[in-house]
């Protein structure tokens, strides 16, 4: 454990998301171990660390993959075929919604509205906008991701 992430906040509660923030960013995902070890250097129940970890979204309990890819589902994205780009993508990862692959590169999440609506059907990779996919598209673009993880 990098208990490096914990010490340099003072041990009062109000840092439990701070610190969660950071772990998450380290890690992909918050290790169980570090739960409890925030529990006991903030002095509070698990369950209440637990309960911050499960609340906000941009938290994760589960190892996520290098790349999330979250498929909007929104209304305009929905409007043009979003559902088609969603199958490809969880047939082309043999994936269901919320899984990681094996080889921990990718997770995929169903989202609303990501708001780039212009631009639907948008997928988001990380921090990184395609807009106008089509079903055809969704191969060659995890390819892609799977060349730069392997070149990497
Ligand atoms: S509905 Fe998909 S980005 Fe808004």
């Amino acid at each position: 454990m990098n208990l490096e992430l914990i010490h340099k906040y003072p041990r009062e509660k109000r840092f439990t998301l701070s610190i969660l923030q950071d772990i998450q960013r380290e890690y992909n995902y918050i290790p169980r171990e570090y739960m409890e070890y925030i529990a006991e250097y903030l002095n509070q129940p698990l369950s209440d660390v637990y309960s911050i970890a499960t609340f906000y979204k941009a938290l994760s309990l589960k190892p996520k993959g290098k790349y999330t890819i979250k498929v909007c589902n929104g209304t305009a994205c929905h409007i043009r075929g979003s559902e088609s780009i969603r199958e490809e993508l969880l047939k082309v990862l043999n994936l269901e919604p919320g899984e990681t692959t094996e080889d921990g590169l990718f997770s995929v999440e169903v989202v609303n509205c990501i708001g780039a609506c212009a631009l639907a059907p948008v997928i988001l990779i990380n921090d990184k906008y395609y807009g106008g996919m089509t079903k055809e598209k969704v191969k060659d673009l995890i390819n892609s991701y799977r060349e730069v993880a392997i070149n990497a």
